[in-house]
């Protein structure tokens, strides 16, 4: 990728900046699997790196990297289709890539402070200059200030583009959404000293992003992308796209209920939250038929018209299809068992919970977004048809196995936990631990971090696969011309 710099095909500056978001995305994607793999490995020997390089900084660059890199590769494949949705280049690119560089700088200061500043009490200062405590959104206050700054001038960028161009459904839907995707992040800024009430807005910003609005978000890029890749009908992907809008928000809104069970609010939560999480599996399917359908439509109308079926981007239409099946599996399957509150009571807090997380955001969100890098590359390096490599396929093929080993090995160590810890034990604090030292849940967490260290050989393959094949493929194209 990084060869695309000095050799850019890309005419529009919207989205050789959308590339940039695209890169920095990649290397903070691989610092979230190193910091995952030596917290997989103080899993198994708690002393490893003690007092170096703790667990709680591990998982906390871990969980934080994975927010940020996809929130860049969000931003990158917005300013990437920006130019082809509206047909026009973004206005006010050049205040775009400013703002690029500054969230860069304030990312990697943040992440410095993080690996600097380990161990020490909180206070005032600490909130607003090391770290602010709220699970995956640890970002200092300055930080987050800054966040916002930077999101406010994409914002306005997306904005007045959208208003000046064509306005397509995937566009009209892609502006609202961000709106509310944008405006959510304050609600993980409110202050009080009530745990209750901060874990209650902070659950605004995580629930809200992940089960409503970014599975939006991958909605719009889907629709985009088979456009692209497999010549998808407009009409068919944005009436898709308009139903998933109105289930997404139908159920995920009130699904919120399903965080609501323990922390202290009133027990109606209960009901809402059992009720509403239990409905969002129904616009994952749907977003599942979606992908398939467009694509089984064009292989028959291809068919018919009696010429080879179109397929522009092997590796992202691959990654799309496995972003189908896993946002259905991670968030629609591994969501569901846990969802209903007389199960929850037993699971909460378990390995389960971490099973679910790792599927569903990998399922939902990396598979997609790194789908949108391989679309970019083609792009970037003027490919009519993008072919998958023996390296794209080592790392779809790696990656996912990993993934989902790590998924298998830990709903195994959570099913362990409820039965022992939770059900025989009592659920108190010996029995937290007595359940940790058995057998089958020492032998899950080796087994993750086995899978971890495959899911990490695939990510390898992945980069090198994204640092070639756009070569490659194009000296392929000018030797058949
Ligand atoms: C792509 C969409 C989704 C992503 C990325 C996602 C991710 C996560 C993550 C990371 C957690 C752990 C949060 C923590 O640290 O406490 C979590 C918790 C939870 N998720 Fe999801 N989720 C998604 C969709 C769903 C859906 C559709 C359902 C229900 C059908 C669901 C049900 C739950 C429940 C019940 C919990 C609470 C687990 C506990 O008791 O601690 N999730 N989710
Ligand atoms: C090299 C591969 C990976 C390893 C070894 C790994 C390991 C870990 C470990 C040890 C934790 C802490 C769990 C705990 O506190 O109980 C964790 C948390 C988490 N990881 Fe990973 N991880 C890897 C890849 C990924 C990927 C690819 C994703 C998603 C795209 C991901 C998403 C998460 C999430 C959301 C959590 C928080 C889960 C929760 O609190 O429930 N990880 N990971
Ligand atoms: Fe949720």
């Amino acid at each position: 990728m990084l060869a695309s710099i000095k050799s850019n095909h890309l005419q529009s500056e919207s989205k050789k900046l959308g590339m940039m978001y695209f890169r920095v995305a990649i290397v903070l994607f691989g610092a979230q699997l190193l910091m995952g793999l030596i917290a997989a490995i103080q899993f198994i020997m708690p002393g490893f790196l003690f007092e170096i390089f703790d667990f709680s900084v591990a998982r906390m660059v871990h969980i934080n990297a994975l927010v940020v890199w996809m929130l860049y590769a969000m931003l990158g494949a917005v300013y990437y289709m920006i130019p082809d949705e509206t047909g026009m280049e973004t206005v006010g690119v050049g205040l775009g890539k400013l703002a690029f560089w500054v969230l860069t700088v304030a990312v990697t200061i943040v992440v410095l402070v993080y690996i600097f500043v380990q161990v020490g009490s909180g206070s005032e200062s600490t909130i607003w200059l090391i770290n602010e405590g709220r699970e995956y959104l640890e970002a200092p206050r300055w930080a987050d200030i800054g966040i916002v700054v930077v999101v406010l001038v994409f914002y306005w960028n997306v904005f007045t583009t959208f208003m000046k161009g064509q306005k397509t459904g995937i566009m009209t839907v892609m502006v609202a959404n961000l709106m509310a995707l944008a405006g959510l992040y304050l609600a993980g800024m409110f202050y009080t000293d009530n745990i209750s009430m901060d874990q209650f807005w902070w659950w605004w910003v995580i629930h809200l992003w992940v089960e409503a609005t970014w599975e939006v978000f991958v909605g719009t890029l889907a629709a985009y992308a088979l456009i692209k890749i497999i010549n998808a009908k407009r009409e068919i992907v944005e009436m898709w796209l308009w139903i998933e809008v109105l289930m997404l928000f139908g159920s995920g809104i009130l699904g919120l209920g399903h965080h609501y069970f323990w922390i202290g609010t009133p027990e109606y939560w209960w009901e809402i939250g059992a009720l509403f999480s239990a409905l969002e599996p129904v616009p994952l399917v749907a977003m599942f038929v979606h992908v398939l359908y467009d694509w089984g439509k064009e292989q028959g109308i291809a068919e018919q018209e009696g010429h080879k079926n179109v397929m522009r981007n092997g590796p992202a239409m691959a990654w799309i299809v496995a972003n189908a099946f896993g946002n259905f599996l991670g968030a629609g399957v591994w969501g569901f068992f846990h969802t209903l509150p007389q199960v929850n009571i037993y699971t909460h807090g378990t390995q389960f919970t971490a099973a679910h997380g790792h599927l569903a955001f990998f399922g939902a969100y990396a598979t997609i977004l790194i789908g949108m890098m391989y679309l970019g590359l083609q792009g970037a390096y003027g490919i009519k048809t993008l072919k998958a490599t023996f390296k794209s396929k080592m790392g779809i093929v790696l990656i996912i196995s990993g993934v989902l080993g790590m998924t298998v090995a830990l709903t195994i160590a959570g099913y362990e936990q409820v039965l022992v810890e939770r059900a025989e034990l009592g659920a108190g604090w010996n029995a937290f631990f007595a359940a940790q030292e058995l057998p089958w849940y020492v032998q899950a967490q080796t087994w993750r971090a086995i899978m971890g260290v495959v899911t990490f050989v695939g990510f390898i393959y992945l980069v090198w696969d994204l640092l070639t094949i756009g070569k490659q493929a194009r000296l392929a194209q000018q030797a058949e011309a």
